[in-house]
């Protein structure tokens, strides 16, 4: 049995194959319809979600099969001190494979060595988002059409962005990308990921703390929300939360091809009138986040079509 808990739990063989299987699903959608008839997915969310929680319901919705679950600790047997463990186990005698969110990195992990069904991380505090990655993975492959050779700006909370941390991790198994990481000082990548990443498998990247002074070089601009949720002080909160702001002017010296995505949700990161831009493709990276779902459940469960 296998569980996704990291983006590298997959081969970059694997990852194809689920990529692959998301873009026949787009084709024909119709083929899809019944294929999990009969089976269930729980989505335990612990953490406040919309895109994920909800693609991964119609994901399942959309292969024939159905959904149960909880989208808040609160309405959960956590608030009388159930242990991750136990929950996992109990949901695991309901449900057919489970989607779970937790505010605590490392909780999906725990889960997954108990748990008697599959398991997927749908976000771990500030650690790791790997179907968040492969909804990126399909959408620079849709995009951009390799997930090759490109100069990649990831801008705003990285030290606390989880898609950000899964989304480096995935791209450093391909060639010849170029990372340029934009943030404030204090909101850089962890050390980890420069040195368990960038360093020991040469990847080329460097550091800077504007996006005008890189614009021109970039293939794809990924932004961020600055991750509110896990500043131990509000006012630091506030001083970093509109450092970065995308709009039309700061694209002025972008390329004509440029992809510009964002996880999401946004606050001010990226300003509205960027979104008729037909370079603006975060709208079209939810979507392709439910197709990916869909794709990676089939798998998991090893359902064939
Ligand atoms: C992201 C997350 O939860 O980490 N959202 C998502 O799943 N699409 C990004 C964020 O919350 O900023």
């Amino acid at each position: 049995m296998k569980h996704l808990i990291d983006p590298t739990d997959l081969s970059v063989d694997e990852i194809e194959g689920i990529l692959n299987l998301a873009l026949d699903i787009i084709k024909d959608k119709s083929k899809y319809s019944e294929a999990c008839k009969g089976k269930k997915l729980a989505t335990l969310f612990f953490e406040p979600s919309t895109r994920t929680r909800l693609s991964f319901e119609a994901a399942m919705m959309e292969l024939g099969g159905n959904v149960l679950g909880f989208s808040s600790a609160d309405s959960s047997s956590a608030t009388k001190g159930e242990s991750v463990g136990d929950t996992i186990r109990v949901v695991g005698c309901y449900a057919d494979i489970i989607a779970m969110r937790h505010p605590k990195e490392g909780a999906p992990m725990l889960g997954s060595m108990v748990s008697p069904v599959p398991i997927i991380n749908a976000g771990d505090g500030g650690h790791n988002h790997p179907t968040q990655t492969l909804t990126d993975l399909l959408t620079i492959k849709r995009e951009k059409g390799d997930l090759n050779n490109f100069t990649i700006g990831l801008c705003g909370d990285l030290k606390f962005g989880r898609t950000v941390h899964s989304l480096i991790k995935a791209l450093s198994r391909y060639e010849g990308i170029k990372f340029i990481l934009i943030s404030p000082k204090e909101l850089k990548v962890p050390d980890y990921i420069i040195t368990e990443v960038f360093e020991k498998n040469n990847i080329d990247y460097k550091e800077v703390t504007t996006m005008e002074e890189v614009m021109p070089e970039l293939d794809i601009i990924y932004m961020t929300r600055v991750q509110k949720e896990r500043f131990f002080n509000e006012a630091d909160y506030v001083r970093l939360k509109d450092t970065y702001i995308l709009d039309k002017s700061k694209l002025k010296n972008a390329k004509e091809t440029l992809s510009i995505m964002h996880p999401l949700p946004r606050v001010n990161e990226i300003s509205t009138e960027i979104d008729d831009d037909p370079r603006a493709a975060y709208f079209r990276q939810a979507l392709n986040g439910k197709y990916v779902r869909m794709a990676l459940m089939l798998t998991l469960l090893g359902v064939n079509v």
